[in-house]
């Protein structure tokens, strides 16, 4: 762990070591330790014991409670996983899907938890094709069919049931009260759901649970209480699965589907699986990085890119400087031109993990790369040799705007951690509402490839790996991600929303602390890029240099217009002893980094 931290990190460190000893109380100095943290312009949250990292201050302080009750970092993040459906609904959810990083230090285990959303029984792989052969993209993104079968109860509720500590009650009721009693309208909740009027406006459910009886917006400060939603997590609490797969939570969402057309069924729900799966691990440089495998592309491309990188001085060359975005940007082309191809879900399609993850691969791709001039989209082509057909395992025949995902870091005194990325897909989903339940349903299905060539709503294309079938999961981004150190401790947790951005925004900021030697404070606020084969453009944020950009531009790079933030970061960096910083992403207002009280 030492070794690895250098330079300007290890000057910060031997001061706040310092500052360690001096001090006899950890609460007493939370807020003081940016203090003596002088060397970088931006400051982690700190502690020495646990801390709980969220998009939403309030779910934030509810995990951080869990701790301090004595709950693991499995408790905390459940706990903050149900509280989010109650403070964040755009992004936190009851019926979307998601994927949970589970590091449990006494075993040295480390698990891969799948709550993906699955395609209902009567998904059919043309089920989005319009009259006119081309992709209905209302009926993908905005319509009842766009939502798969709901998994994040189940995955929380795997989760608890098999690594928590407390009971289910300890971790559910803190949500049913915020549901039952209010929470205070906060202004990133009433811009967003200004934002998202008209949409949430059209279904009659969603407008009486996210607007005041006339239809008019809540402001900030006002008290919003979620009734039905409290309803549905306290079945959730009493019944524990079946209070949500079956019983009354189960005839609301099957009354939903009669009603406006949807396909979800009393036994899709019921048979809807949570599944563990091997996390996809690799190396870079000194460390190990393992992130979620399919239906993810997250852990993948992750590795993948961070194997074509590792031969590079990316640090000689310089934070963001055109030489490094360079090398970014061909290797990010490189790797999202293999997931249009290879990437899937796992138990429907054979993807060649370790083809693609292996560091031979990487250096026959980064072999082709000018170090001089862009590369062209057009002319990168999926780079394995491969039978795309004879991938498939079973495919059935006849049968593919602004957006809000949300992530949450828990790392608890005993050195457990957990990395949380979950969906609706787009912000409040399809925008309905389950009537009577008080929850929204999400539009996954889009994230499946509708049509092979056809965009989604983040513009990825897609094949035969992820058509559409019954019961399979579409493929994701979502990229919770736990880095180790040479000994095997954690020692970063991260993960963000920003659909196909997700990957490359994961892979920077493990970029910036491992071989930039930032805090991870510095590392979340670093502006980012982003690139995703096609469309053949780099993303920007601000806050890189205009000579930077016009260097990029004199190599051939087509730059975006248009720049706007890229995704909101959740993280935990393992400090000195047992201390560890915590940092949420500035992008977005109403985040926090909260640590455990002892
Ligand atoms: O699973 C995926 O990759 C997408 N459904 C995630 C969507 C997303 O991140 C939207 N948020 N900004």
């Amino acid at each position: 762990m030492k070794a690895k931290i250098s330079g300007k990190v290890s000057t910060v460190i031997k001061q706040f070591v310092l500052f360690l000893s001096i001090a006899t109380s950890s609460t007493a100095y939370v807020e003081e330790a940016v203090i003596i943290n002088p060397s970088t312009r931006f400051h982690p949250v700190y502690s020495m014991s646990g801390m709980v990292v969220s998009q939403e201050a309030v779910a934030s302080h509810i995990g951080a409670d869990i701790l301090s009750k004595g709950g693991n970092a499995i408790d905390a993040a459940v706990a903050t996983g149900f509280a989010l459906s109650v403070t964040l609904p755009r992004a936190g959810n009851l019926a979307g899907g998601g994927f949970m990083m589970i590091h449990l230090a006494e075993q040295d285990r480390l698990i891969a938890l799948d709550f993906r959303e699955m395609a209902p029984s009567l998904a059919g792989r043309d089920m989005f094709i319009g009259d006119d052969g081309n992709v209905d993209n209302n009926l993908a993104r905005y319509s009842i069919k766009s939502s798969g079968v709901p998994g994040s109860v189940a995955g929380l509720l795997h989760a608890h049931s098999k690594y928590g500590l407390l009971t289910l009650k300890d971790v559910i009721q803190p949500a049913v009260n915020i549901a039952k009693n209010g929470i205070e309208m906060t202004m990133d909740l009433a811009g967003s759901l200004k934002t998202k009027k008209s949409r949430l406006h059209k279904n009659e459910a969603s407008k009486g649970y996210f607007y005041k009886d006339d239809g008019s917006l809540f402001k900030p400060g006002d008290n919003f209480i979620q009734k039905d939603l409290a309803d549905t997590l306290v079945r959730i609490m009493d019944f524990g699965r079946s209070g949500f797969y079956q019983g009354k939570t189960a005839d609301l969402i099957v009354e939903e589907m009669r009603r406006s057309g949807g396909l979800i069924s009393y036994e899709d729900l019921k048979n809807y699986k949570v599944v563990e799966r091997s996390p996809v691990c690799g190396t870079y440089k000194k460390n190990k990085v393992c992130a979620m495998p399919p239906p993810s592309s997250g852990g993948v491309h992750l590795i993948q890119m961070l194997n074509m990188l590792e031969e590079w001085d990316l640090q000689k060359l310089g934070h963001n400087s055109a030489a490094y975005i360079h090398r970014l940007v061909e290797v990010m082309r490189r790797a999202y031109a293999d997931r249009s191809a290879y990437l899937g879900d796992p138990d429907f399609f054979n993807v060649p993990i370790d083809k693609i993850t292996d560091k031979k691969y990487a250096k026959s791709l980064r072999k082709d790369i000018d170090l001089l001039k862009a590369g062209i989209s057009t002319e990168v082509e999926p780079g394995l040799s491969l039978d795309i057909n004879s991938l498939s395992k079973r495919i059935r025949k006849n049968n593919k705007e602004s957006v809000e995902t949300t992530h949450f870091s828990a790392w608890d005194q005993w050195g457990n951690v957990v990395s949380t990325t979950t969906t609706l897909n787009f912000s409040y989903g399809s925008g309905i509402s389950v009537s009577g339940g008080g929850f929204l349903l999400n539009n996954e299905m889009d994230d499946f490839s509708a049509k092979p060539n056809s965009p989604n709503g983040f513009g990825l294309i897609g094949g035969i790996a992820n058509a559409i079938e019954p019961k399979k999961r579409p493929l994701s981004s979502m990229t919770p991600t736990i880095v180790f150190d040479l000994n095997g401790r954690p020692l970063l947790t991260t993960g963000s929303p920003g659909g196909s951005t997700i990957i490359t925004i994961v892979l920077q900021v493990v970029l910036n602390v491992l071989t930039f030697d930032m805090g991870i404070a510095e590392a979340t606020a670093a502006p980012r890029i982003h690139h995703q084969w096609l469309p053949d453009r780099i993303f920007i944020e601000s806050g890189i240099s205009k000579d930077t950009l016009n260097i990029l531009e004199v190599m051939g790079h087509k730059l975006s217009q248009r720049q706007s933030i890229m995704g909101s970061t959740q993280s935990i960096q393992k400090g000195p002893g047992v201390s560890i910083f915590g940092a949420s992403d500035p992008r977005r207002d109403g985040a926090a980094a909260v640590p455990q009280r002892k």
